[in-house]
C-alpha cells in the first residue's frame, strides 16, 4: 500500500480536488487498494470545512465524489506517513522546506506539474484568486495521469 498527499495552501480548492479526482481515477483502473490518497493545506484556515463551492460544483459535474473530505493542515507525521507529497505550486513548495522539516520524513517532496512533460504551467494557479477552476481541473487531470504511470512504475504496481 502507498500513500500520497496533495498539499495546496487552504486545502479546500486546488489539493481537494486533486485528492478525489485521483481516487476516482485510481478506483477505475482498480487500484484503490494500492495507492491511498489524501490532502492537506500548509495553512490550517479551513479546517474541518468541505472542499470550496468551486470545486464542489466542478467535481459535481464530472460525477465524482468529494463526500467526507473536510479540510485538514498539514503535519509533521505525514512526513513519514506518506511516500509522496506533492505541492500544488513553488509556494507551497517553500512552505514545506521552510515551516516543515521535511528532510526528516522519508516522503518523496514534489510539485503537481513536475509530472508533465513541457507542462503549460509550473505551478497550480489558485482557483480561490482566479476563480477559473475548469483550468484547476484541466492540469490536475493531466498531471494525474502521468502521476499514475509514476506511481505504477516506480513501486511495479
Ligand atoms: P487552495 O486555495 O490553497 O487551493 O485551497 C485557497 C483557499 C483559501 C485561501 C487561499 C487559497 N484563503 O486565503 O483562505
Amino acid at each position: 500500500m502507498r500513500k500520497v498527499l496533495f498539499v495546496c495552501l487552504g486545502n479546500i480548492c486546488r489539493s481537494p480536488m486533486a485528492e478525489a479526482m485521483f481516487r476516482h481515477q485510481l478506483k477505475e483502473a482498480h487500484l484503490e487498494n494500492k495507492i491511498v490518497v489524501d490532502s492537506a493545506g500548509t495553512a490550517g484556515w479551513h479546517e474541518g470545512k468541505p472542499p470550496h463551492m468551486g470545486t464542489r460544483n466542478k467535481l459535481d459535474e464530472l460525477n465524482i465524489s468529494y463526500e467526507g473530505m473536510t479540510a485538514r493542515q498539514l503535519e509533521q507525521e505525514d512526513f513519514s506517513a506518506f511516500d509522496v507529497i506533492i505541492a500544488m505550486d513553488e509556494d507551497n513548495l517553500s512552505t514545506l522546506q521552510t515551516e516543515f522539516r521535511m528532510q526528516e520524513g522519508n516522503a518523496k517532496v514534489c510539485k503537481l506539474m513536475d509530472f508533465v512533460d513541457n507542462p503549460k504551467e509550473e505551478n497550480v494557479p489558485d482557483p480561490y484568486f482566479t476563480g477559473d477552476f475548469q483550468y484547476t481541473y484541466e492540469l490536475i487531470a493531466e498531471a494525474c495521469t502521468s502521476l499514475q504511470t509514476y506511481l505504477q512504475e516506480k513501486y511495479h504496481i
